[in-house]
């Protein structure tokens, strides 16, 4: 594995990050999952966390919701806020990464620049781009927090694919729509692509 990827971390004179991965007996992969609010991303990411643990894999589960409450909880929903929030756990997965996990980001990163800047800080084919495609209209019906009633209703400000844009991905490497699917199809079809890869 190439240990310095752009940004070229300065290593310290112990430990590489192969070396790191190598007694996991893994490869380290960024799996990032992205989509509206509601898309599933969460539900997804949980379920492929359980069958990588289950394979015997180590794993490391960064949640936007979850990480809005610590490390993110100094941020809104701006553009600024959200770009500022997507660097932040981008750097959060490249430091897990690089202890030799595989990660997984669930986090609406609704910008491509940023999500393309998050791509840039691991190596080529380690980062795997999971477009959670489930459509507004869907998303807005299944509601599970109550956002979207809220936002429509002009009481949430700068909310996703609403007053807030979602620019899709335009190379992602595998699509998922919720609402085609059982959870455990989508599960399914996400880690035979890890497979393949
Ligand atoms: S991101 O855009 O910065 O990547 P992130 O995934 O961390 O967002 O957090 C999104 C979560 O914040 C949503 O799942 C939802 O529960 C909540 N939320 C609160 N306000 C908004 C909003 N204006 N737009 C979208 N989600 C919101």
């Amino acid at each position: 594995m190439d240990e310095t990827p752009k940004g070229s971390r300065q290593q310290s004179q112990g430990l590489t990050p192969s070396d790191r991965a190598a007694i996991k007996i893994q490869q380290p992969r960024c799996i990032w999952l992205t989509g509206l609010s509601g898309a599933g991303k969460s539900t997804l990411a949980n379920d492929l966390e359980v069958e990588l643990h289950q394979q015997g894999l180590h794993t490391c589960l960064l949640d936007g919701d979850n990480l809005r409450k610590g490390l993110c909880s100094d941020l809104g929903m701006d553009a600024g806020a959200r770009k500022e929030n997507v660097r932040r756990i981008a750097e959060v997965a490249r430091l897990m990464f690089d202890a030799g996990l595989i990660v997984i980001v669930a986090a609406i990163s609704p910008f491509r620049a940023d999500r393309d800047a998050a791509r840039r800080l691991f190596t080529q084919g380690t980062f795997v781009e999971v477009h959670v495609s489930t459509p507004f209209d869907v998303c807005a019906q299944r509601d599970p927090k109550g956002l979207y009633r809220e936002a429509l209703a002009g009481r949430i400000k700068h909310f996703t694919g609403l007053d807030s844009p979602y620019e899709v991905p335009l190379a992602a490497e595998c699509v998922i729509n919720t609402h085609e699917m059982e959870p455990a199809q989508a599960c399914a079809q996400l880690l035979e692509l890890l497979q393949q890869q």
